[in-house]
């Protein structure tokens, strides 16, 4: 089972490194989201403080790096130059699935690396929800935590991926259940997060509900699980599995709906992830109501090559982050989340059909 997992997650990484697994038709939503310039910031950029304290720890900047990966000798590599650098920028990240180590305590270390390089960053542990239907508990829960010294537990849902994926277990009934009664015994707080199909309002309650103290919505626009097995099969005789991954390819709500969509419903803390891409989207997102954006796929294929092309890259969405907040005269996070946006098109649309405040946003007043 271990080395199933193994060869599972070395797949993901192949793939997502040398195909085109992001969104072909669906996106973000966020190209629907608009700020009101200002000719007349009044502020200096060189003040503007991006710092933010979110579940008690304090972010240099709104950014974490998404799960991505573990359990091979070329996910400790990965892990290991995205540690170092979100070390260094005061940042956080999420480790992939922890599966695969819980399961076989020789591959521990392809997590434990990122506490090594990581001593004071905010890390994140992961497993996934269909695994408490399928026998996981505390114990498991608990393993993955210590594994990585984490701050936080993200319980992820996939079932998009699962029911594309030939081997994907496919019975969900309970987790709900399942996560609520973990969350209560734990000591660091639950994120529960997509893999880039989005979450809704009615689920977004029912996870709060059950004492999740966060959501990472993942939303579609970016990273495409469906379109990772399609890939996975693509080679193999399996032409349903393949038509499967090619129908689901852009399923899922894009991720300003889904930012929306939770924030006008829960009060935990939201982190936006799915498709964002630069740090015009990830001002967009905070001030849709999200209080840190992450990123996996960008930063996988800049920590395939270097610690040096990940600063790169994670460098230059702070300063785009930056540079958008200067234009609209938003000197700190909380002044960007009270900035106005205007909402059109599809997501605008949307929200409207599901009764959420879109004109709110544009109503907020201009500092
Ligand atoms: C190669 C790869 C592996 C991933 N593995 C996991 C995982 O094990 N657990 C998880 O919660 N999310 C996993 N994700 C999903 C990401 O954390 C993220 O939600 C998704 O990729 C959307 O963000 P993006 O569009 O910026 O890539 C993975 C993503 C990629 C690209």
């Amino acid at each position: 089972m271990a080395t199933e997992t193994r060869k599972r997650k070395a797949d993901h990484i192949r793939i997502s490194s040398n195909q085109n697994v992001q969104a072909r038709k669906a996106t973000t939503g966020l190209e629907d989201i608009h700020f009101i310039h200002k000719a007349l910031p009044e502020i200096d950029k060189q003040k503007i403080n991006l710092s933010t304290t979110i579940f008690s720890h304090k972010f240099v900047a709104p950014l974490i790096v998404g799960a991505i990966t573990g359990g091979t000798s070329e996910a400790t590599k990965i892990n290991a130059i995205i540690a170092e650098t979100v070390e260094e920028l005061g940042l956080g990240m999420g480790v992939g699935s922890q599966r695969a180590a819980i399961e076989d305590k020789k591959l521990e270390k392809t997590f434990s690396i990122t506490r090594k390089k990581a001593p004071t960053a905010f890390l994140i542990a992961n497993i996934g929800g269909v695994q408490l239907v399928h026998g996981y508990g505390l114990k498991e829960a608990k393993k993955a935590i210590e594994m990585i010294e984490a701050d936080a537990l993200a319980i992820h849902l996939n079932p998009l991926q699962e029911a594309v994926q030939r081997e994907g277990q496919k019975n969900f009934e309970g987790v709900l259940e399942k996560i609520g009664a973990i969350v209560k015994e734990l000591d660091v707080p639950v994120i529960a997060k997509e893999t880039g199909a989005g979450i809704a309002a009615e689920e977004a309650k029912k996870l709060e509900a059950a004492g999740v103290k966060g959501i990472d919505v993942s939303g579609a626009g970016g990273t495409s699980f469906a379109a990772v097995e399609y890939y996975r099969v693509k080679r193999k005789a399996n032409s349903f599995q393949r038509r499967l991954g090619d129908v689901f390819w852009d399923w899922g709500i894009p991720t300003a709906i889904s930012i929306v969509e939770v924030s006008q419903t829960v009060t935990v803390p939201i982190i936006a992830s799915g498709g964002i891409r630069s740090g015009v989207e990830m001002a967009k997102a905070l001030a849709l109501g999200a209080s840190l954006t992450s990123l996996s796929q960008p930063v996988l294929h800049a920590a395939n090559k270097s610690v040096e092309e990940t600063k790169n890259v994670l460098s230059l969405l702070i300063e785009e982050l930056k540079t958008s907040m200067f234009l609209v005269g938003a000197d700190s996070v909380q002044a960007l989340q009270a900035t106005p946006v205007v909402l059109t098109g599809k997501t605008a649309k949307w929200l409207k059909m599901r009764k959420f405040d879109v004109e709110g946003y544009a109503r907020r007043k201009r500092s």
